[in-house]
């Protein structure tokens, strides 16, 4: 038996509802925003991550999905989508439209992480890049973006937090001051924070082993030692978040894990105990554009993960609007009726009536019995005498009365069941 590869998983009918919900607000709230939508492919040259990501980072080495193509060329699934939104932005002269650029994408990503709840080696994303300017107004308006986006799906006690990591200016000196202080404890660091003392310093701050956060505790501070203009960009994202009240807190060991990052850096959490997987993540990356081959062009951006938003709207009990299903059903008595059935059901799709055809030549009491256990509320019954007198059989489902009524009137009797986004319906379960 073939089985959905580690860390992958389908997404079956039932679950659709939520997912439809989740992009429907999404493409809503982008459109409130300015931010148009884009679509880059779902592998590009290995390089483009290797560069944008940053080789010493766990995504580039030892979670993307690298292959060489026919032609010999080495290709990567996307482990993210903002390195390939720069490449698009370089690649299709994007500098040249006003400033700043809002875009945004829905996008499978893939990693080959450990899979548990919440983290999958296939993941979706919905993301927002605004490239072309440096104003921390931009900041705010990213952040306040990500927030409303997930305070109009309904999900409620997340925390934002917030940090600054500097520049080429301020941050050299930090690093060092940084990994002086944990060269003291490095015969007591995890294997994983060995590594990085000597490749990535700034993670040393996020792992999540007890025995390091307990080091982490007392490192000395970025935020505390920024240049005058990563300070004043700091100051005014965090002012304007005041202004428009949008909570925060201000975590100092977060640094995210990639390392395009600049300035502010910011993640979604919620709040619930033991969660301590992001709902969101992003920041500025004011130097990738041009680490990728292009002007030097600032920008800043987010991601949200999909598998993740929809775990939580399941665990705070959110109730998401049904796709709307045909509530028409078409059954038929013999095989006349059958064929008046086809022409008939036919006119009513045409017409905007949702309806279902009965298959196969079951009894007519089975076939009503399927229209119950698929939710149908009308059932229109072809066949015998009836069609011979140019009438069919129209049957409520729910109080199980039936009447007879001529059979070109039966598209305008089911006139009301047009098949439409229904928002006050009740929400599936997963
Ligand atoms: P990221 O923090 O790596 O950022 O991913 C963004 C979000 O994707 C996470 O907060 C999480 O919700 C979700 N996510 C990440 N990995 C997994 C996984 N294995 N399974 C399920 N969900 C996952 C980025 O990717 C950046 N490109 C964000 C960005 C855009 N920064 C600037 N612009």
């Amino acid at each position: 038996m073939y089985k959905a590869p580690r860390g992958t998983q389908d997404i079956l009918p039932p679950e659709q509802s939520y997912w439809c919900f989740v992009s429907q607000k999404a493409q809503e709230i982008c459109q409130l925003y300015g931010y148009k939508r884009i679509e880059t492919p779902m592998f590009e040259e290995a390089g483009l991550f290797q560069r944008g990501i940053g080789e010493g980072t766990d995504i580039v080495e030892k979670e993307m999905y690298t292959f060489q193509d026919h032609g010999g060329d080495l290709m990567t699934l996307r482990p993210e989508g903002t390195a390939s939104v720069c490449r698009a932005y370089i690649e299709n002269g994007m500098s040249n439209l006003p400033q700043p650029v809002r875009l945004y994408y829905m996008a499978d990503i893939f990693r080959y992480e450990r899979p548990q709840a919440g983290r999958y080696r296939q993941h979706h994303q919905f993301g927002c890049e605004a490239i072309g300017d440096s104003d921390s107004a931009l900041d705010v308006e990213i952040i306040e973006l990500i927030w409303r986006f997930y305070a109009s799906l309904g999900l409620e006690n997340l925390t934002l937090q917030l940090n600054s990591i500097g520049c080429p200016i301020c941050r050299p000196d930090y690093v060092r001051e940084l990994s002086e202080y944990y060269s003291q404890f490095s015969n007591v660091l995890c294997p994983n924070c060995k590594t990085r003392l000597a490749r990535n310093t700034l993670r040393l701050l996020d792992c999540k082993e007890e025995s390091c956060r307990k080091i982490a505790h007392d490192a000395p501070k970025i935020a505390e030692r920024l240049c005058s203009d990563c300070d004043t960009n700091f100051q005014q994202v965090k002012h304007f978040l005041g202004e428009i009240a949008i909570p925060f807190q201000i975590n100092p060991f977060l640094v995210r894990g990639l390392d395009y990052y600049t300035r502010t850096v910011f993640e979604i959490i919620p709040q619930e105990e033991g969660a301590q997987t992001a709902l969101g993540g992003g920041g500025r990356y004011d130097l990738l554009i041009e680490q990728l081959g292009g002007k030097p062009v600032p920008a800043i951006g987010f991601a949200a993960g999909m598998e993740r938003i929809i775990l939580n709207l399941n665990k705070q009990g959110i109730a998401v609007p049904l796709i709307p299903e045909p509530k028409v059903y078409v059954a038929h008595a013999d095989e006349e009726g059958k064929a008046q059935a086809v022409k008939l059901i036919a006119a009513l799709r045409q017409a905007g009536i949702g309806a279902m055809l009965a298959t196969g030549s079951r009894s007519l009491k089975a076939q009503l019995k399927k229209a119950n256990a698929i939710g149908a509320t009308e059932a229109v019954i072809l066949g015998g005498d009836e069609l011979k007198r140019g009438t069919v059989v129209l049957r409520n489902m729910a109080e199980g009365k039936q009447e007879e009524i001529p059979l070109g009137e039966v598209a305008k009797r089911l006139q009301g069941y047009g098949v439409g986004y229904d928002r006050n319906n009740e929400c599936g379960t997963l």
